[in-house]
Parts: structure tokens; sequence; C-alpha cells
């Protein structure tokens, strides 16, 4: 069992320093390596990772379960209808039991808060799984892909086309830690909360209306869906007041010409992205979604065993 005294919980994507994420990358990009050569690696023997889910998942499920596999280790996976957590059991209770049976813990649920309580009580490792405010494994993936097409993101621009979700919040966290300029078109009515926001990290923000102004000369543009997972009985206004903020080859062409297009996934074609963007040559959101597996073995292996000499 992991000691108490170095637990490190992976909530938000502001958890780790610039130093963590120079490694972390690092040690993503030597695992996905690893995979490719079918090199054996095994330093979570006889480790398990429970993951819980509240909201529904591909991505997040898959490459956890696979990577804990990869690493040695295995998943089990809890979704919260078939536990007593859906039947009303404290997540602080929950997260005494579940935290004393195995090594590390991943969650997907609705308010960060939730997740907050369930580090405050568990012996191991918590990483956020998505909640309504922040997705740091996505965007964790996301620079490291960029990474892998353009090198390193420090001093670019990231252009945020669409709604103020749990992905623009975790990448304004991400710009200010990583030190590139974020900027964030959202319709009227659906803006950035600055309530929310650390002010110091609203200094590496520029937000506007204007979609064409969010993504002239930026060297990387992203979107998401209109409407996220919890916030469905908003769908059909939202349909009407995004529909301008779909990332087409018209905004693409106001990028710089190696611009790459990247999207969480899963997408909805003709909504937030037209079909020939995300399926066309700038786009490498295949890259970004398998890059879920690399990025989160190292983000395991890391909030486990620590900084490797290698
Ligand atoms: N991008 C992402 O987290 O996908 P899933 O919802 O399929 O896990
Ligand atoms: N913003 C989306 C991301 C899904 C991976 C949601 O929360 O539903």
């Amino acid at each position: 069992m992991t000691s108490t005294k170095t637990i490190r919980h992976y909530l938000r994507f502001q958890d780790f320093s610039a130093e963590d994420y120079d490694y972390v990358l690092e040690r993503s990009r030597i695992l996905k390596q690893k995979f490719k050569n079918y090199e054996t690696y095994h330093p979570l023997h006889d480790r398990t990772l429970a993951m819980i889910f509240e909201k529904n998942s591909t991505r997040t499920r898959l490459s956890f379960e696979a990577g804990i596999f990869q690493l040695g280790g295995h998943a089990v996976f809890m979704n919260t209808r078939d536990t007593q957590l859906g039947r009303g059991e404290p997540i602080e209770d929950a997260a005494q039991v579940i935290s004393r049976m195995v090594d590390i813990i991943m969650i997907r649920t609705f308010g960060q808060d939730i997740l907050r309580r369930f580090a405050e009580n568990s012996r191991v490792p918590v990483i956020n799984g998505l909640t309504n405010e922040y997705h740091p494994c996505q965007v964790l993936a996301d620079v490291f892909t960029f990474h892998e097409h353009r090198g390193p993101i420090r001093g670019k621009t990231v252009a945020w086309v669409g709604d103020a979700n749990n992905m623009a919040y975790t990448w304004i966290e991400a710009a200010h830690i990583l030190g590139f300029k974020l900027r964030v078109s959202t319709p009227p009515g659906y803006r950035l909360n600055h309530a929310s926001i650390d002010p110091k990290h609203l200094t590496s923000v520029e937000e506007t209306d204007d979609p064409c102004a969010t993504c002239e000369g930026a060297h990387l543009i992203t979107t998401d869906v209109w409407t996220s997972m919890g916030f469905e009985q908003e769908n059909d206004i939202r349909k009407v007041a995004f529909s301008d903020w779909c990332v087409d080859a018209k905004l693409m062409a106001l990028a710089q010409p190696d611009a790459l297009f990247m999207h969480c996934l899963p997408t909805h074609r003709g909504e937030e992205v037209s079909a020939d963007v995300i399926d066309g040559q700038q786009s490498v959101v295949w890259d970004e979604a398998e890059n879920r597996l690399h990025v989160q073995k190292a983000l395991i292996e890391f909030l486990m065993l620590g900084r490797l000499n290698y």
C-alpha cells in the first residue's frame, strides 16, 4: 500500500508543477515506446486500480483498464448505480473502505466537491476521470499530443471555440502552468465564470465572442460538445445558442498553416466541428485518444512510484 505520507492526488491540472509535467510527459513518451515495441513493463505487479463511474465513458474506462493491466496490475470497474453509493452511502465512507482495498482510484463524477471529499478520505492516490468542472487527464493527453506533433507548447497559442465547460477550465490551468496563451470564444450567455478561476490564471487567457478572432494565428484549435454530460436538459436551447461556434474549414484557415485540430471525443459532426475538419489533414483526434492510454500510465506510475531514476 502507498504510504499516507507520500500521497499525491490528481484532481486538477494545477495539482502538478511545470517540472512534474516535464517528467510525466517524458515518461509518457518512454511508456508509449515500450508499448509500441511490445516490451513487458510490470512495475505495478499485484496492484489494483478501482475505477468509479457516475457518468458514461468509452475512452477513460478503456485507457485506465488497459493501462493498469499493461503496468502489471488489475482494474476493478464500479458503476455507482450498482454499488451502495447509488443507494446513498456517504462518499467519505466509500472512500475509507475502497482505499483500504486497492492501491489507486480513478473517479468520474459530477461535482468536483464530490471528488475532493473522496480524496480527503482516501489512503491512496485519487485521479479525476472527469467532473463537471475539470478533465485533467484529457488535457494531459492533449498537451502530450501537441508535443509529439509540434514540440513544446510553451509560448504557443491555443484557441478554444465553444462551451465554457470542464475542458475549457482545465485548459486555463494548463495555460498558466505550462506557459502558453489560451484564447476562448464562447457565445454570449455561456462565458467563463471568472469567480471559479484563480485570478492569476486569467493572465494567460484572452476572451472574445468572435470565433474568427480566437482562431487567428493559433497553433492549435480545439473544441468540445455543445452540451456536456449532466446538462442534457439544456440541449435544445444550446443547439441554437452555439450554432455559430462550429470549427469549420473557414476557422481553420485563419490559424497557422500547420495548426492542429483536437477534440476530446465523442463528437457531433456538423455541430461543434465540421466533418471535413475532424476527418481532415490537420486533425490529430485519433492520436489524442490513443495518448490517453500512454499519459495515464505515466500518471499512475508517477503517483504510485514517484520519480524514477532511469
Ligand atoms: N474523452 C473522454 O473522456 O472520453 P470518454 O467519455 O469516452 O471517456
Ligand atoms: N465536456 C464533455 C467531455 C466528455 C469527455 C462532458 O463533460 O460531457
